[in-house]
């Protein structure tokens, strides 16, 4: 029971890696603050928590690109949930994998406003808290794609490089003070990403995951519980994950 007594909000807890970070720290006694669109996957998950672990959770259906409504949500916070030791900014996705000329200017639109302009309405609300109480860890979910481009990646890639420019510019602003600001960026996690990114082609989706082993949404919340308990004086930075068949972003083909 490692993150008892830690209040963990994570946004993007629907599904994949989102889940699997809710599921883990479950497990490890956290407090868990549950955010993404979909109440019902939200609600099903918290009920579950509760009968498995007798976790307390509390739910929050909301879209981050709505900087108003993450406000309003986060302004309604029980008073057990108020403190808000860790923020999880995980809601993200890719969508399409066409060249930048062919691609959807509204699907550029989605990616930008969701994991970038997400990442920072969620940050601005928690984090003067965080800075007033001196204490707290903000980790964000990048991608080796933050990290490295590949050929029909351009906006999703552009939107993680951001996201690691957005957490190496809050750990600077930020030292000086107990907080901990930390990347996870991991590289083919199997989950309903390629699902969104191809829009409900499931023979595609399929296709991304054939003949390799994916990393599992688990093996990143392992990650992110690792970064969570290490003593206060340590901040892990940054952590790239890769699936061992998978040595790069880019995969040909
Ligand atoms: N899977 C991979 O290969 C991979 C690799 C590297 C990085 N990542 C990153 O990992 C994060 C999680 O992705 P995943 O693989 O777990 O995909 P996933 O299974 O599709 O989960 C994405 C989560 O984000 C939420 N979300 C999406 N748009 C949102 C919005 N506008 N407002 C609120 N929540 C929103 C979804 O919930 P609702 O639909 O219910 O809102 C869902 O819970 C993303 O940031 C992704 O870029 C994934």
């Amino acid at each position: 029971m490692r993150c008892e007594n830690k209040t963990v909000l994570i946004t993007g807890a629907s599904s994949g890696i989102g889940l699997a970070c809710a599921s883990e720290l479950a497990k490890e006694g956290a407090r868990l603050i549950l955010s993404a669109r979909r109440s019902e996957k939200l609600q099903a998950l918290a009920l579950d928590l509760q009968k498995t672990y007798q976790s307390a959770v509390h739910t929050i259906s909301c879209d981050v690109r709505d900087r108003k409504a993450v406000q309003h949500a986060l302004m309604q916070l029980p008073e057990a949930f108020q403190t808000v030791d860790v923020l999880i900014n995980n809601a993200g996705l890719a969508l399409g994998l066409d060249k930048m000329h062919a691609a959807l200017s509204s699907d550029w639109d989605q990616m930008i406003e969701t994991n970038i302009k997400g990442v920072l309405h969620m940050t601005e609300y928690v984090l003067p808290k965080m800075l007033a109480r001196g204490v707290g860890h903000v980790i964000n979910i990048g991608s080796t794609a933050g990290h490295q481009t590949y050929p029909g990646g351009s906006v999703y890639c552009a939107t993680k490089y951001a996201v690691a420019a957005l957490t190496r510019t809050l750990s600077q602003e930020v030292a000086g003070t107990k907080l901990r600001v930390t990347e996870i960026a991991p590289g083919m996690v199997e989950t309903e990403f390629s699902l969104i990114r191809f829009k409900g082609d499931q023979t595609r989706a399929q296709k991304v995951y054939e003949n390799i082993t994916a990393l599992t949404p688990r093996d990143v919340a392992d990650a992110v519980v690792y970064a969570m308990t290490r003593p206060p004086h340590v901040n892990i930075a940054q952590i790239l994950l890769y699936a061992t068949d998978q040595p790069a972003a880019f995969r040909p083909g």
